[in-house]
């Protein structure tokens, strides 16, 4: 694997960059105490083509390759990840496996609208009495002629309030756990389906996190995604790719920790010197460049992984586990460095925590990658 980015890739990244100072820094704190990231950004984000990357140019898509969806990525969770998850969920989670296992017309309905941004998407399938064990999951699509008629409710969706449609995960066979999933895009304004924003939560305070509860939802058999039955792997394949994007945004948290804490070393002065001719302070400082460059490069790994064809989803685990303790880490560390003021919200540190913290939880726990790990190391499940 060459580490040395393209032209096209430093280009992208540089674009990546301009965009946060421009459209995304200036708002942060206000997004954070407001609880809501302007809507106006996703337009934004389409017109860019970052809502398309990695997507065919036919359907609207951006192109490029997968290290480059994770500079992009980096980046907006370097600048405020209420916004990087905006783009996993809605490119990473949805247009993306509507991309891989949509058909023709579905990809034509689709696809040009969430990579330009006129459509978000979101990913349903938590429920409130599933979370990791996500086969087992209890949403009912039960047919009805030529539709399916779906009841159920979904917990903790990214992007739940905003978005235009739904990919949807319903038990829709009587056959046992994951085998009986079927996954249906289901336009939101479909009647009988509603949402309530989820409030207070630690982090992505301006993140749309939602509710979506679904009563006699009638859903056309032409929405479901992949074949009947097939909807579990639909959700793991989408989740092994979306898991790099989450430990992508983790570098990005990681890395603003870094730049603030060393910049904050550099002007707050104790004991007649700056902090960071103290000792403990570089060893702080240390602590968090090597976790940024170490969750890189297993994050860079995937990437490459996918664009060679080769399989992935350990290491996306690997990338998504360490990448997310790293940025916990990280920000906790820089917390350290800015003393009291890191306890404030007019310096970055507290924020990159709180949102920090759920990047363990989300997208699969931390244990569940560990016991994906140990499963391909032992070939033994302990599920
Ligand atoms: N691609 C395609 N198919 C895949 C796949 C992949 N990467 N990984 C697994 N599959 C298929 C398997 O082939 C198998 O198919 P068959 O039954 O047809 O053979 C099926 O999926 C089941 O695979 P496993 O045996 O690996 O599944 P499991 O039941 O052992 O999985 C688990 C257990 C790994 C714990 C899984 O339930 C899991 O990942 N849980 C965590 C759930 C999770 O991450 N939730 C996140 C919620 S979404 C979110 O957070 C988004 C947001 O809004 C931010």
């Amino acid at each position: 694997m060459n580490l040395e980015l393209s032209e096209e890739q430093a280009a992208v990244r540089q674009l990546a960059r301009d965009f946060v100072e421009r459209e995304i820094a200036p708002h942060v704190v206000d997004w954070d105490r407001a609880e809501e990231v302007d809507r106006g950004i996703v337009k934004k984000l389409g017109e860019v083509g970052f809502l398309g990357l990695t997507i065919d140019e036919e359907y609207g898509g951006s192109g490029g390759d997968h290290l480059a969806y994770c500079l992009v990525t980096e980046e907006l969770g370097r600048g405020d990840s209420s916004v990087r998850g905006i783009v996993s969920v809605s490119l990473g989670l949805v247009a993306k496996t509507v991309a891989a296992w949509g058909s023709e017309e579905q990809k034509r309905r689709w696809l040009p609208g969430l990579t330009s941004g006129g459509y978000v998407g979101c990913f349903g399938l938590t429920e409130p009495g599933t979370g990791s064990d996500a086969g087992n999951l209890s949403t009912r699509a039960v047919r009805d002629g030529d539709d399916y008629v779906v009841n159920g409710t979904k917990t903790f969706i990214t992007n739940g309030t905003w978005a235009d449609v739904v990919l949807l995960f319903a038990r829709s066979t009587d056959a046992p756990g994951h085998k009986g999933v079927s996954a249906f895009l289901v336009p939101t304004d479909t009647p009988g389906l509603t949402r309530r924003t989820i409030h207070g939560k630690l982090g992505l305070r301006g993140q749309a996190t939602a509710e979506l509860v679904l009563e006699d939802v009638r859903v056309p058999a032409s929405a479901m995604l992949a074949p009947e039955g097939k909807g579990f792997s639909v959700a793991m394949s989408a989740l092994a790719k979306g898991r790099m994007s989450v430990a992508a945004g983790c570098v990005g948290i990681a890395q603003a920790a870094l730049d603030a804490a060393v910049t904050y070393a550099g002007e707050r002065e104790q004991f007649g010197k700056t902090i960071a001719h103290h000792q403990l302070v570089q060893e702080l400082l240390s602590d968090i460049a090597l976790d940024v460059d170490a969750a890189r490069l297993l994050t860079w790994r995937v990437a490459d992984l996918i664009d060679r064809g080769q399989p992935f989803t350990v290491e996306s685990s690997k990338a998504k586990l360490f990448a997310s303790e790293a940025a916990v880490r990280a920000a906790n560390n820089a917390l350290q460095v800015f003393g009291g003021y890191g306890y404030i919200d007019e310096y970055p540190a507290g924020k990159l925590l709180r949102d920090a913290r759920v990047m363990t939880l989300y997208e699969g726990t931390s244990q569940i990658q560990k016991l994906v790990i140990g499963r391909a190391l032992t070939g033994v499940s302990a599920f």
